[in-house]
């Protein structure tokens, strides 16, 4: 994706001491970055403030990211906001954030229209309460023309759940005698996963100190840089999203191999 050096210039002007526009190779921007937005919850405790406030708070720093992306001309970003594990959360948070997804996401329609962005949903959105999964569909429809940056949004999302519907839709395509099971790819595998025909995360951020993949894009972060930050998500900025590109760009991609580079 292209990106105009001028406007991503003065957007990280005038930053902090330790990281700067300077430090990024321009012409190696990975194509994909993918997030773990962690430690809503930590923030708001250590101010006194309800979880829902750090819900609502990790709002601001997800825009920031979503517009530090197309600035730099990043092609995919991708973000993990709701787990199935996390219908386990109290009723009370868990209504909360469907109805903040659901919030946002209109809110940010004219950003999004603004940005040339293409949204997505990685999860199985049908499964969410009607409200929120309508305005998903909105989403969807009104930024489907648009062909900048993908921003795909990981709702009532599973990794272990996802490998096996595309497992299931395989053996399906297999019973109805389509192909030969011995005929099986991982392309094929991937095709059938809620990421099919994005490419695989090149860096996988995660926020808050957590060491830990929490069942997310198991399959797709095989050969994905990690870089964890004890920073907690309603505090990430630009400024930490480029210290995390600085880091993976200082890394040797080898994909199993021997050549760096
Ligand atoms: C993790 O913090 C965050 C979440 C489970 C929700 C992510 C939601 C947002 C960033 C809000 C905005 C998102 C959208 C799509 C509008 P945590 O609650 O697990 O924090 P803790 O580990 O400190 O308890």
């Amino acid at each position: 994706m292209t990106f105009d050096e001028e406007v991503l210039r003065d957007y990280f002007a005038q930053g902090p001491q330790d990281v700067s526009l300077d430090a990024l190779d321009l012409g190696r921007i990975p194509r994909h970055v993918s997030i773990i937005m962690d430690g809503n919850g930590r923030w708001a405790k250590a101010r006194g403030l309800d979880r829902s406030q750090g819900h609502v708070a990790g709002v601001e720093s997800l825009r920031e990211a979503v517009t530090t992306s197309v600035r730099l001309g990043i092609d995919v970003l991708s973000c993990y906001a709701f787990s199935t594990e996390n219908w386990n959360r109290p009723q009370r948070e868990v209504d909360l954030l469907m109805g903040l997804f659901a919030k946002t996401l209109v809110a940010e329609l004219p950003l999004f229209a603004q940005e040339n962005v293409r949204l997505r949903f990685l999860g199985d959105i049908d499964a969410l309460p009607a409200k929120t999964r309508n305005t998903f569909v909105r989403g969807l429809d009104e930024t489907a023309g648009n062909t900048g940056m993908t921003f795909a949004l990981a709702v009532n999302y599973g990794s272990r759940a996802e490998i096996v519907r595309a497992a299931r839709i395989l053996a399906e395509r297999a019973q109805a005698g389509e192909v030969s099971p011995a005929e099986f790819t991982p392309e094929m595998l991937s095709g059938e996963l809620y990421t099919a025909g994005l490419p695989d995360p090149d860096l996988l951020i995660r926020t808050s100190g957590e060491l830990r993949l929490s069942n997310y894009l198991l399959w797709q972060l095989a050969y994905t840089e990690m870089y964890v930050t004890d920073v907690l998500w309603p505090d990430f900025d630009k400024w930490d999203y480029l210290r995390a590109l600085v880091a993976y760009q200082a890394r040797d991609r080898r994909f199993g191999g021997v050549v760096a580079r």
